[in-house]
Parts: C-alpha cells; sequence; structure tokens
C-alpha cells in the first residue's frame, strides 16, 4: 500500500463536503497517510494512525500563533492582542502551563458538577421549547441548538443567559480562527477577542468582589492560591472554551438529531428504551463527529505509515474518517444506537482530550429526552437537509425544520 498519492482529489469541493465518507473511506485503503497539496498538509484516515499523532508529543496544537508568527512584521505587529490571547489557550501554552490548567478544570468538570448543572439544563431545554411548543413547527437549529449550547456556557461561566445571542456571535466570529487564513479573517476574530474580552473583564470584576457559584469564581480563587498566574490568564481561557464548546456542541444536537429523525426506528426504541441513551449519543458522536478534522504541527521528522512527516509540516487528522476505520468499527456506515465500542475519536485523544465531553453528554440526554416527550409527534418538514458546506471535508446544519 502507497502512503502518499498518486491519487487526486478536490478536498475543497463543496459536495464532498457533504458527503465526504465514500473519499474518506478510499483514501483509508489506498493513501492513508496522504499528501495533499491543495491543504498543504497531509490528511490521516485511519484510526491508529490519528490516534498515534494525537498522543505524540513531536507533534503541537499550536498552529494558529504559528500562521501569525510566519507574517510580515506590520501585520504581525496589528495581530499582537490576538497572539498574545490565544498564547494563554490551554493547549497552546507550554506543556506545563496546559497541565496546570488542565488539573484546575478537571475538577470543574467532573461527572458530579456536571450533574449539578443537569437541572440548569433541563430548565434551559424547558425554556427554549415553551415559546415554540404552541407553532408547531420550529427550526431546531436556530430554535434550540445554538442558544442551549450558548446558554450551558453562560451557566457555566456565570454571565447573564439573556446575553447568549452574543456569546453566540462571538463563537462564531472566534471559530474562523481555524479557517481564516488571511490577515482580514484574523483582524476580524481579534476584534471579537478584544470585545468578548471586556465583556468578561466587567464580569471578573464583580466576582472579585463577590464569589459566586459558577466556573469565574473558581478561576479567581485558583488565581489567589497561585494556581492561576494573571487575570488575562482568565479570560483567555473563558474565552477558549466558548470556542471550543459551543459550536461543536450545538452540532452534535442538530446533526444527532437529524439522524434520529431518519432512522424512526431507532427514534421510536429510544423512546421507549431511556437506558439507550448513553450507547446512543456514543453512536451520534462516531457516526457524524461534529470536530471532524483537528490539525497538529510536526516539531521534528516523525516516520508514518511509510511516508516521513517532515518538521514544520502540518498534519490533519480527519476523526470523521477515524470514527468511521472498519479496522475498528464492524459495519462502519450502519447507524445503530445499541453499538456497543471501546472508544471513538469525537472528543480528540491523548493531552488535549476534550474536558468538555461529560457537559456535552449531559446536554444532549437532556436535549433529546425533553425534545421527544414533549414533541412526541416530531418529523423532518425535508427529506433534503439544509447542509452548509466547511472544507475542507465537513459540514453543519444551517437549519433543521421540524413539525410536532
Ligand atoms: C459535542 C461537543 C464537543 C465536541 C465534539 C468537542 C470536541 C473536542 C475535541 C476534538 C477536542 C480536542 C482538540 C484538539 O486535540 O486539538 C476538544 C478539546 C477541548 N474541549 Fe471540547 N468538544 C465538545 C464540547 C465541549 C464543551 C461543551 C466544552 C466546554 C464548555 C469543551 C471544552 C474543551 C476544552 C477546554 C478543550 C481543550 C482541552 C485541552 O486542551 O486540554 N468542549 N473538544
Amino acid at each position: 500500500m502507497s502512503a502518499t498519492a498518486s491519487f487526486s482529489c478536490d478536498l475543497l469541493s463543496p459536495e464532498l463536503c457533504i458527503d465526504p465518507h465514500p473519499l474518506l473511506h478510499q483514501l483509508r485503503r489506498e493513501a492513508p497517510v496522504y499528501w495533499s497539496p491543495q491543504l498543504n498538509g497531509w490528511l490521516l484516515t485511519r484510526f491508529e494512525d490519528i490516534s498515534l499523532v494525537l498522543k505524540d508529543p513531536r507533534f503541537t496544537s499550536a498552529s494558529t500563533t504559528g500562521r501569525i508568527a510566519r507574517m510580515p512584521e506590520e501585520q504581525r505587529e496589528q495581530l499582537r492582542p490576538l497572539k498574545d490571547s490565544v498564547t494563554l489557550w490551554m493547549g497552546h501554552t507550554r506543556r506545563e502551563d496546559h497541565q496546570r490548567f488542565q488539573h484546575l478544570l478537571k475538577k470543574y468538570f467532573s461527572q458530579r458538577t456536571v450533574e449539578q448543572l443537569r437541572p440548569k439544563a433541563q430548565a434551559l431545554a424547558d425554556r427554549l421549547l415553551d415559546p415554540v411548543q404552541a407553532r408547531g413547527e420550529m427550526d431546531f437549529v436556530h430554535d434550540v441548538a445554538h442558544s442551549f449550547s450558548a446558554g450551558m456556557i453562560a451557566e457555566m461561566l456565570g454571565t447573564p443567559i439573556d446575553d447568549i445571542a452574543k456569546l453566540q456571535r462571538w463563537s462564531r466570529n472566534i471559530n474562523l480562527l481555524f479557517r481564516a487564513l488571511d490577515f482580514e479573517g484574523l483582524m476580524q476574530v481579534q476584534r471579537t477577542v478584544l470585545e468578548m474580552g471586556e465583556y468578561l473583564k466587567h464580569f471578573v470584576d464583580a466576582r472579585r468582589q463577590q464569589r459566586q457559584e459558577d466556573l469565574i469564581s473558581i478561576l479567581l480563587d485558583a488565581q489567589l492560591e497561585g494556581a492561576i498566574h494573571s487575570e488575562d490568564e482568565i479570560i483567555a481561557n473563558c474565552i477558549l472554551l466558548l470556542s471550543a464548546g459551543h459550536e461543536t456542541t450545538a452540532s452534535m444536537l442538530s446533526n444527532g438529531l437529524l439522524l434520529l429523525l431518519q432512522h424512526r426506528d431507532q427514534l421510536e426504541r429510544l423512546k421507549h428504551e431511556p437506558e439507550l441513551y448513553p450507547s446512543a449519543i456514543e453512536e451520534i458522536l462516531r457516526f457524524d463527529t461534529p470536530a471532524a478534522t483537528l490539525s497538529r504541527l510536526a516539531l521534528q521528522d516523525v516516520p508514518l505509515g511509510g511516508a516521513t512527516i517532515q518538521a514544520h509540516q502540518t498534519v490533519y487528522v480527519a476523526l470523521s474518517a477515524g470514527n468511521r476505520d472498519p479496522a475498528i468499527f464492524p459495519e462502519p456506515d450502519r447507524f445503530d444506537i445499541t453499538r456497543r465500542f471501546g472508544r471513538q475519536l469525537s472528543f480528540g485523544y491523548g493531552i488535549s482530550y476534550c474536558l468538555g465531553a461529560p457537559l456535552a453528554r449531559m446536554e444532549a440526554q437532556v436535549c433529546y429526552s425533553t425534545l421527544l416527550r414533549r414533541m412526541p409527534g416530531l418529523k423532518l418538514s425535508s427529506q433534503v437537509p439544509d447542509w452548509l458546506p466547511l472544507p475542507p471535508l465537513w459540514r453543519n446544519l444551517s437549519s433543521l425544520r421540524l413539525t410536532f
């Protein structure tokens, strides 16, 4: 099997973004370590290769700051506030700082704390469904998924639930960071980071005077104990939490509901056998991986699958492809909410494994069980999903129109 390729494909084509799996299967079979001139990087599609790279310290995720560092001096200077903020995001820091922050946040994101947030999630789900219930129809993406996901981040940070429209706008803009390759795009991200930073500073000041039961208060206590070094570090990591947790969760909720509605027999089973929620949510995450591709930068030459990934080259790991690797998941293209498996890649792997995973799983359970209880006759308004292509190789639902 050749590692590189006499293989040619347009990884940016919108059609391919809508249904990338046939090509990803072919790549995994014929060129699992594929050099893409279009991406100017390697694309990995095998579960094992992806797992190896994600846990290998010879690869780093600090590609955003690297991108800014390669720009002309004048642009670098203008983007300094963005670089200063991103440099403090956990995972973009030195390994000791990453671990220090992880240690702090792991305590917060424990199963116990997440269970304490469950009543708030339930109240939020009901609050979002109350106004649409009488209409008999809704756009789930707009009316529920984004607001629910942003609302839970507001609950966690301790910011007002009425500000969720702002959080959604900021999260959309900040996530351009992973797609925008030009100076103007990065300047737009910077404006949002500064605006959100100002907003958060107000709450940090207020919690400094009087603590509440929220994450900002916990981080301020940690600063007093010396486990956090500055207020900037608190603000930068709250921005990271929004960017890491909002769109991913909204996408899981929307794409997962579409899957359930396309597989009515499984939806009916879930209604009658609620003990299937945990495996159904894992299967949704496996089958329709919300953060489809991650990137890493090689710090030194690394041999992999017969190729050599050279120092400073970028590697794209297609989590969506790893999650459909037939070597790990028999009949990977079959959606089956009773499927049992060891682990899937949707929350990453290794040192940067998603801290919000227990929160995201709890949110999915509360959201779907509330929907199915309150709107048992839920149906798709159209059989043609309203996909928005997100090159390379992914898409999200722009809307999900339902009747009930
Ligand atoms: C279904 C929803 C979610 C998915 C699919 C998801 C996916 C991921 C993935 C793939 C990573 C690894 C990134 C990398 O290795 O470069 C990650 C990291 C992370 N996620 Fe999530 N995430 C979700 C929800 C959340 C939520 C709700 C939060 C918190 C509000 C969150 C916070 C984080 C943080 C802080 C990291 C960085 C961890 C570290 O660097 O140590 N995520 N997530």
